[in-house]
């Protein structure tokens, strides 16, 4: 058959085949996945290290946790943590883990840092330490030290799977991302807990110490407001937006915990720093034990209200608590609507047991959409205290609130991401 070709010019041949060279797989001395609070820190320590440092993390805008911390303001340490003593302020299986890493990186080397940066801060009430302008200073900071330590930024990227590879020249996890596929001699995990999915919160953290057999406590919403049930809470509706001081506890004699902050109430239920508080410790269908005149020995004023007093039991009230609560307490029971003098020992008795005492059982909390915290996470049993690395996992490390440490409201969570971040960053 005839065959034709079309003249061209002659190609040039090479004389044997071309393979070409293979794109070398990018690697890391440290892969940190989470650019939160935990995760900046982490990388920019590991970095001033000398260390090569990829930081990734999935959502478009950097550390929305500490952006919409603490009012905008971050509440980014607090003063009277003790390291000495870690289960005063810290909840989890073993509070007293956190000890080594907190006393390592205490608030004071929190607060040298950010005076370094030349920001501005301010005492709250309990310890409590604000920027004085906005949390955008201290992510600013953050960025700013991760710039000093050379640190790789990869954000968004998300990170689709992750594996553990036969140590060869240093590479011992291989991760497919958004941006191709990288090498690392470490990994670590900064993905924080499940609260706010909305501004990125996922469970990656927990499903990767699953696929490397690591333990999980069970996770559960923190510092999270409380609901009631409908028709049992509606005498209590109309108070939404009142605040006062309270006493809240909660738990057994033994085991039994207090706080004296103030108490918020909604539409659905309870919030406030009181609430939020003793949600880290409330066990659901347990009872909650609230003192609405904390600092009075109401049965005593009552007493004396009415031998000398004509007025309604609402408006003697109302010069003890708020008003609204009085009206609204005193609507409960006919023998409380009626001037103080006439009403009986016994049914005034009962009016201030029922506010130093006043025993409710929550239906449930408003959930990870509301919750600042996960209480649980990371067993503490599966990790080194010094430096947060996998007991059985080498080279993988687990940092900041993804791990079953919770602590109180007022700085004290991040200084846990701070402290878990120096120790992790110190090791790599
Ligand atoms: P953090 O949540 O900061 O960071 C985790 C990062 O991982 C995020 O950037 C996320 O996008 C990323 N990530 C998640 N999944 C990923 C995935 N699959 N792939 C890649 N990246 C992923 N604490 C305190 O001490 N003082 C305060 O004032 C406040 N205020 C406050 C207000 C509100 C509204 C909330 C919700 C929380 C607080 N907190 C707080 C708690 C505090 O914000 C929290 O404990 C720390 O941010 C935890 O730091 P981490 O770095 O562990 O997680």
């Amino acid at each position: 058959r005839a065959r034709f070709f079309i003249a061209g010019p002659p190609r040039f041949r090479h004389p044997y085949p071309q393979i070409p060279d293979p794109v070398p797989t990018p690697f890391y001395d440290a892969i940190i996945i989470g650019a939160g609070a935990a995760g900046l820190l982490c990388a920019a320590q590991a970095g001033q290290r000398g260390l090569k440092v990829l930081l990734i993390d999935h959502a478009d805008k950097v550390a929305e946790k500490i952006r919409i911390s603490g009012g905008g303001r971050c509440n980014f340490t607090n003063r009277d943590l003790d390291v000495r003593a870690p289960h005063k302020h810290f909840v989890g299986q073993n509070p007293q883990f956190c000890r080594s890493a907190l006393s390592r990186f205490t608030p004071d080397d929190f607060i040298a840092l950010i005076e370094r940066h030349g920001i501005a801060y301010h005492e709250k009430h309990k310890g409590q330490l604000f920027a004085d302008r906005s949390a955008e200073d201290i992510i600013q900071m953050l960025l700013a030290e991760c710039a000093d330590g050379g640190v790789t930024h990869w954000q968004p990227c998300a990170v689709q799977s992750v594996t553990a590879i036969p140590d060869e020249a240093g590479a011992r996890y291989r991760l497919e991302t958004g941006r191709g596929t990288v090498h690392a001699h470490s990994l670590v995990i900064a993905t924080g807990g499940l609260s706010i999915p909305k501004i990125g919160a996922t469970d990656f953290g927990y499903r990767v110490a699953t696929q490397f057999g690591l333990p999980l406590v069970e996770r559960r919403p923190g510092l999270v407001p409380l609901t009631f049930d409908g028709a049992g809470w509606e005498p209590y509706a109309q108070l939404a937006g009142l605040a006062l001081p309270v006493e809240i506890s909660t738990g057994s004699k033994k085991e039994r915990m207090a706080f004296l902050e103030d108490l918020l109430f909604t539409h659905r239920g309870l919030s406030g720093p009181a609430v939020l508080q003793i949600s880290s410790y409330w066990q659901p269908g347990t009872p909650l034990a609230i003192n609405l005149a904390p600092s009075q020995n109401m049965a005593a004023l009552l007493q004396d209200a009415k031998a000398r007093s004509r007025k309604l039991i609402a408006n003697e009230l109302s010069g003890h608590v708020p008003s609204r609560l009085a009206d609204a307490w005193s609507q409960q029971s006919a023998d409380w609507q009626r001037p103080i003098n006439e009403a009986s020992d016994k049914a005034l008795l009962r009016l201030a047991e029922q506010l130093s005492r006043w025993e409710l059982i929550p239906t449930g909390t408003e959930g990870y959409k509301k919750a600042e915290v996960t209480l649980g996470g990371i067993d503490t049993k599966a990790l080194a205290q010094q430096t947060m690395e996998s007991r059985t996992q080498p080279g993988l490390y687990f940092i900041g609130e993804v791990v079953d440490i919770t602590g109180w409201l007022g700085g004290y969570n991040f200084q846990w991401a701070w402290a878990s971040a120096h120790a992790c960053a110190e090791a790599l």
